[in-house]
C-alpha cells in the first residue's frame, strides 16, 4: 500500500517572526520533501534513506537547541514547557531513527523497501506540518518576549 505524500511548501503565515528559525523551518520543507521524493523512487535502499532521515534529525535537534537559547531568555513558564515538549521530542526522533535502523526490511524486498520508506516519509512530512503549524505557539511565545523588549 503506496501512498502518494504531499509536498510541504513554506508559507509567510508560518513566519515566527526570527528570521534564524524561519530559515531552519524552511529547511524543514526540503528534506522532508527530498525523502518523500525519495520514498517515491523505484528501488529505494535504506542506508541512502538514513542518510537522509539522520540530515534531517539532526537538523531537528539542532533547531531545538536554537530554539531553546531564545526560550531561556523568555524565562517564563509557558517558555519552560515548551523546551519540556522538544525533550520528549527528542526521545521520540531517537527511538524512531533507532527504530528503521534496525528494522530488518533490508529492502531485499522491493515491496518491503516501499513500506519502510513509506513509513519514513509519512513520520517526517507529519513532524515537519505539524511543527510549523504549531508554530502558532512559538510565534506567540515570541511575540510576548518582542513586547518585554
Ligand atoms: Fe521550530
Ligand atoms: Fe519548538
Amino acid at each position: 500500500m503506496h501512498m502518494k505524500h504531499e509536498r510541504l511548501a513554506w508559507s509567510d503565515e508560518y513566519s515566527v517572526g526570527e528570521p534564524s528559525l524561519d530559515e531552519q523551518h524552511k529547511n524543514f520543507c526540503d528534506m522532508a520533501n527530498e525523502i518523500i521524493a525519495f520514498s517515491e523512487t523505484e528501488n529505494p535502499k535504506k542506508e541512502e534513506m538514513l542518510v537522509l532521515l539522520t540530515k534531517l534529525g539532526n537538523h531537528i535537534l539542532y533547531h531545538f537547541d536554537t530554539e531553546e537559547e531564545y526560550l531561556e531568555k523568555m524565562d517564563i513558564p509557558e517558555a519552560r514547557e515548551h523546551v519540556k515538549k522538544h525533550d520528549k521530542y527528542r526521545e521520540v526522533l531517537k527511538k524512531f531513527i533507532a527504530e528503521v535502523r534496525e528494522d530488518t526490511r533490508v529492502c531485499t524486498d522491493q515491496s518491503d523497501c516501499k513500506v519502510l520508506a513509506d513509513k519514513v516519509a509519512t513520520f517526517v512530512s507529519e513532524w515537519v506540518s505539524k511543527h510549523m503549524l504549531g508554530g502558532g505557539e512559538t510565534e506567540k511565545l515570541f511575540a510576548g518576549m518582542r513586547k518585554k523588549g
